[in-house]
């Protein structure tokens, strides 16, 4: 057997054996598009490894969570895409169940250790740009199979593992890199993955291409970018057609090869005569990593709108959903998502209007808005990270992002997200937003570039202090 990642070989296979031991096991993971397909490869890796689990999802691992995880029959718990993070919760419960984690959040210092924990933190692996949480769950499903002593090959499951990284924003730099490229090359391998220089834009599969142009706003380009008309009359001026026999327009991943050229270097010539600067015309391209045994046209095919699709389903309590698409239920499951998906992309799309037009306020070394109840707390970090760059939101700073909890009178979620650039300066989110949270009674963690944290209601302007002053150091 050979694992994507030698440095977490040993401690895999140590995972591995624990849970072949065991006569059930309870699998715990997070409501995102990582912590989704996280479960979906582990769900399948123990279903091959003939063990019987049970899956649950967390909004977040809390001292709650972990109470009525350990009141539960199962007597080892596997994590994924969660857990190192919580060690100190985990270990008040060392003696009613067994944690196996396969995690890529920083790891909570505490003097609990775990014997069966999985992180790339631990060996050295930049955990937020290099192996994800999906990436990590992949590598110990290649070592389940060496110890289960079952006839599986797990390499199949690469294709989720490059869709939870891709969804963790793993790719942001253009293309995956380190640890997360080994499981491509294995994904690629086995015909589950195909790789391609093509157009960096969202939407690639299911977006018509004028809308594919006019929504595509992260590399900008005048007259196209939020302009409908404008993208129209582009696609016009060039003279390959565009449109099906019925005259509808096409997606971008039913033009041949030669169309594709043609719209590329239209929109290449386009941005270059209107001044867009060289660094940012190379964002336009990009690797893109398709999922080989997905029609073309369908949302699961590329892996960026398979993620948004999961995060469709897992961030409005709909995880089970998310799992079934995950696990190839192609029908009941995938029908409910596409709906699922609808809500999720108003909502996203709501809650960055609602953030250009109300403006956010600059401190000194981060920007910040509180959206109340108007943005749902588990998106109002996807519209914080997109918000960035568009009108009146920099950049060059931090921004962080204040939302009531549902259910929850009295507490506060934080959101915050940063950029590499803010990173390659010393920017680390994590530890800021654990140190400014607990000042003020609360607690979070995450990764350098983009973190969370509860805190209590009314206490917002006191964490702001704290964690600007962090920030501030971090960044001097
Ligand atoms: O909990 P989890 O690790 O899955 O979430 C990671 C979060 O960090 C995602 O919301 C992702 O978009 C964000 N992120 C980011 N920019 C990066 C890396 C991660 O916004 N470069
Ligand atoms: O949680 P995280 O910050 O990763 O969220 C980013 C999400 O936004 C991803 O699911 C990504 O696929 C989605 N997205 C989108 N439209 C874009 C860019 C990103 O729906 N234009
Ligand atoms: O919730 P949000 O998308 O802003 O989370 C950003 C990152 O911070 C995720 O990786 C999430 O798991 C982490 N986080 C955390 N502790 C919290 C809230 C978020 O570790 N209390
Ligand atoms: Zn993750």
């Amino acid at each position: 057997m050979a694992v994507p990642v030698p440095e977490l070989e040993e401690r895999a296979l140590a995972c591995a054996e624990r849970l072949a031991a065991a006569d059930r096991v309870l699998l715990a993971s997070h409501i995102d598009a990582d912590g989704l397909t996280s479960a979906g490869i582990a769900a399948t890796a123990l279903e091959r490894a003939e063990i019987p689990f049970e899956s649950v999802f967390e909004k977040q691992l809390d001292d709650k969570a972990i109470a009525a995880i350990a009141a539960r029959e199962e007597e080892t718990v596997l994590f994924t895409d969660f857990g190192s993070g919580q060690l100190e919760a985990i270990g008040e419960h060392a003696d009613e169940f067994t944690p196996v984690i396969a995690d890529h959040h920083r790891p909570a210092e505490t003097g609990f250790e775990p014997d069966h924990h999985m992180n790339p933190l631990l060996v050295g692996i930049d955990g937020a740009a290099e192996l994800s949480g999906a990436g990590t769950t992949y590598v110990l499903a290649r070592a389940l199979e060496s110890v289960a002593g079952s006839e599986a090959d797990n390499r199949d499951l690469a294709a989720l593992a490059v869709v939870g990284a891709v969804g963790d924003m793993q790719a942001s730099g253009g293309e995956l890199e380190g640890a997360n490229a080994e499981i491509v090359k294995q994904g690629v391998e086995v015909g589950a993955v195909e790789t391609s220089t093509d157009l960096a834009l969202y939407g690639k599969q299911t977006r018509p291409l004028p809308k594919l142009l006019e929504y595509a706003t992260d590399v900008r380009i005048p007259g196209i970018s939020n302009d409908a008309g404008g993208s129209l009359r582009f696609l016009e001026s060039l003279d390959v057609d565009l449109r099906t026999a019925e005259g509808s327009w096409r997606c971008w991943s039913e033009l041949a090869d030669d169309e594709k050229q043609s719209v590329a270097s239209g929109l290449v010539r386009r941005a270059v005569s209107k001044g867009v600067p060289a660094e940012k015309i190379e964002g336009l391209v990009a690797t893109s990593y398709v999922l080989a045994g997905e029609p073309v046209g369908s949302e699961l095919r590329d892996a960026s709108e398979f993620s948004t699709l999961l995060n469709a389903t897992a961030r409005y309590a709909r995880a089970d959903v998310g799992l079934g698409v995950c696990l190839g239920d192609r029908e009941g499951a995938l029908d409910r998502a596409r709906t699922l998906l609808r809500e999720h992309r108003r909502n996203l799309a709501e809650g960055i209007e609602w953030v250009t037009e109300e403006g956010v306020t600059r401190e000194e070394h981060v920007q910040w808005f509180h959206a109340e109840d108007r943005i749902r707390e588990t998106i109002v970090g996807i519209v914080a990270g997109m918000a960035m760059g568009s009108e009146g939101v920099s950049r060059s700073l931090p921004i962080v992002a204040f939302a009531e909890k549902e259910g929850e009178a009295g507490e506060i979620k934080v959101s915050t997200r940063g950029t590499g650039r803010l990173v390659s300066r010393g920017l680390d989110l994590s530890t800021a937003i654990g140190e400014a949270a607990r000042a003020v009674g609360g607690d979070g963690g995450g990764h350098d570039v983009a973190a969370g944290a509860t805190i209590p209601a009314g206490r917002e302007s006191a964490f702001l202090d704290r964690l600007d002053t962090a920030v501030g150091e971090q960044l001097s």
